[in-house]
């Protein structure tokens, strides 16, 4: 099975749409409770091309199985060698070296990029999310407890970081 990278393209949206809207609603591994459009998943992702920040995608045999990008962690100047990123790949495709090869690709661009610090906000209860990411040397800073509310009960942000060499 070959994996190849790429940038994002227009044309990517609806099938990066289908792996977020299925993460809001079958998982806490995103805080938003509606589904999105078309229209605002393609407004998030050409800001941030627009903003010069990487999103890329994985393919397999020409299907987009996951993706992953990075902006801004907050927007105070101060913080402008920080990034948040995060990594997504299609519930069926889990487990096959995709995520790894995305977040791997993103470490590098950050580094080109010349930033400093890459962030990852999880919700605890995605152990495999957490466990991926301490895989590439990724470390829990802080846990924001009770800082979202989703399915009926509180959800704790799990917040890694990796210092770029
Ligand atoms: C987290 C996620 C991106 C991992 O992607 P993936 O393609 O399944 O992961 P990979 O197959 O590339 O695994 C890479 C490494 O992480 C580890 N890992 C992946 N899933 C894991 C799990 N469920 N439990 C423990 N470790 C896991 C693997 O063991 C692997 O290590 P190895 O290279 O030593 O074998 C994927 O599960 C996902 O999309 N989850 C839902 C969305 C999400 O939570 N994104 C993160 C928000 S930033």
């Amino acid at each position: 099975m070959e994996i190849k990278l790429r940038a994002y393209k227009i044309e990517d949206t609806p099938t990066i749409l289908n792996i977020i809207n299925y993460n809001i609603l079958h998982s806490t591994a995103l805080y938003d409770y509606t589904l999105r459009t078309v229209e605002q998943q393609k407004s998030i992702l050409e800001d941030k091309v627009a903003k010069g920040f990487p999103v890329i995608v994985a393919e397999i045999d020409g299907f987009v199985a996951g993706f992953g990008m990075y902006s801004e962690f907050r927007f105070r100047e101060a913080y402008r060698f920080t990034v948040e990123h995060s990594v997504y790949v299609n519930e069926e495709y889990h487990g096959q070296g995709i995520g790894k090869l995305l977040l791997i690709e993103l470490i590098k661009l950050a580094k080109i990029q010349k930033l400093h610090t890459m962030v990852a906000v999880i919700d605890a209860e995605n152990k495999s999310s957490v466990e991926f990411h301490e895989k590439f040397g990724f470390k829990t800073v802080g846990i924001i407890k009770e800082s979202g509310y989703k399915f009926d009960r509180w959800l704790d942000s799990v917040f890694m970081q990796l210092i770029l060499e």
